[in-house]
């Protein structure tokens, strides 16, 4: 039987984690042959840690096979522990009246915190995933903040990104989403992300030539993208959280067991492809194998694409002078 990896989990008790945790126990991230020991972090807050014991209590009651351990932390030094994976989903939300500075000060606290104690403690070869907003800015902090540990453990979460945009092209085409191959997402989770599908294929044929319509690209696609998680929340009153759990599980498990040659969209510190300055948590086209990443190489990069990528770098860039005082 393989070893147990141990899944360090954050913000465990809230929404996502209601839709996280039990895929992770049923072998979905990992594959249904991997025990899995779940290590949930919450605030110290006593009616977070009452919720997060009543997850728990659930876990327990759909008697997983592959559930062969489970700890309940306030305290991130205990929850990071030898951690295999590390999901980051945990964040301050922003509060009425909270400019988006304060929101990414006090994001920046958490998210140094926790970088310090998977410094401290987290298996050497720990994969962390950001999920808690704002993701990319998050996980440069954490990321600044495990100097012993290798940067390119640090990622960010642009993979809901990238589903939704495969499913408005399946939806635009009348094709499957199952087919549509090498779409990518660029840059930061947020608005001005630039989903990609000028080299996206189905069935050996293009994307773009199928769809052939820039405007609708431009008008229709690059904004109900882009603002998908608002009308979410329009429409349900709760932001978006079983796609969200979704994207995180699709995020590692391909990380973990490879893409077969696939393209996926992960954030990535930057290693200075297509101009994206070194460190930079950037959504860039990737495939994966054995357990590491690879940006997809050489793409052409046209003037629309260009523009759209500076503007999703600078607004990066400019997240990251936020909170570069806090980082020194
Ligand atoms: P939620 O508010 O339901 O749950 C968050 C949980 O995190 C709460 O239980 C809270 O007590 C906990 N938490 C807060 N600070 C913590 C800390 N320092 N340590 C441990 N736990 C902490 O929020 P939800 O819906 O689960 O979303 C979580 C985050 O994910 C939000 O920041 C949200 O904006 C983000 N998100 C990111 C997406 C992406 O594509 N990257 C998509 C959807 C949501």
């Amino acid at each position: 039987a393989k070893t147990p990896m141990r899944v360090a989990v954050t913000g465990a008790a809230g929404q996502i984690g209601y839709s996280l945790l039990f895929r992770i126990a049923s072998g979905d991230m990992l594959g249904k042959d991997q025990p899995v020991i779940l290590q949930l972090l919450e605030i110290a807050d006593e009616k977070a840690q009452k919720a997060l014991k009543g997850v728990m209590m659930e876990l327990d009651d759909c008697a997983f096979p592959l559930l062969v351990g489970m700890t309940a932390h306030s305290d991130p030094m205990t929850a990071f522990k030898d951690a295999d994976i590390a999901l980051l989903v945990g964040a301050r939300p922003r509060g009425p009246g909270m400019e988006r500075k304060d929101l990414l000060e006090a994001n920046a606290q958490i998210f140094t915190v926790q970088g310090k104690a998977l410094d401290a403690v987290a298996s050497r070869n720990v994969k962390v995933l950001v999920v808690g907003n704002p993701a990319n800015t998050n996980a440069y902090i954490a990321m600044k903040s495990a100097p012993s540990l290798p940067a390119k453990n640090f990622t960010a979460m642009l993979r809901l990104d990238h589903n939704r945009a495969l499913s408005q092209v399946a939806q635009k085409t009348g094709k499957q989403v199952k087919d549509i191959k090498k779409l990518a997402v660029w840059g930061n989770h947020s608005p001005t992300m630039y989903a990609d599908y000028r080299f996206a294929t189905i069935d050996g044929q293009s994307v773009k030539d199928m769809i052939n319509d820039d405007a609708w690209n431009r008008d229709t696609f690059l904004p109900t993208v882009g603002k998908r998680g608002a009308a979410i929340i329009e429409a349900r009153g709760l932001s978006s959280a079983a796609s969200a759990a979704n994207a995180a599980i699709d995020h590692i498990r391909d990380w973990v067991l490879g893409t077969n040659g696939e393209w996926t969209t992960m954030g990535i510190p930057s290693d200075g492809s297509y101009g994206i300055p070194k460190d930079v948590m950037f959504g860039f086209p990737v495939t994966t194998e054995n357990g590491e990443y690879k940006i997809v190489q050489g793409l052409a990069i046209d003037e629309f694409s260009q523009e759209r990528i500076n503007k999703t770098l600078a607004e990066l860039e400019e997240e990251r002078a936020g909170v570069a005082h806090l980082l020194k």
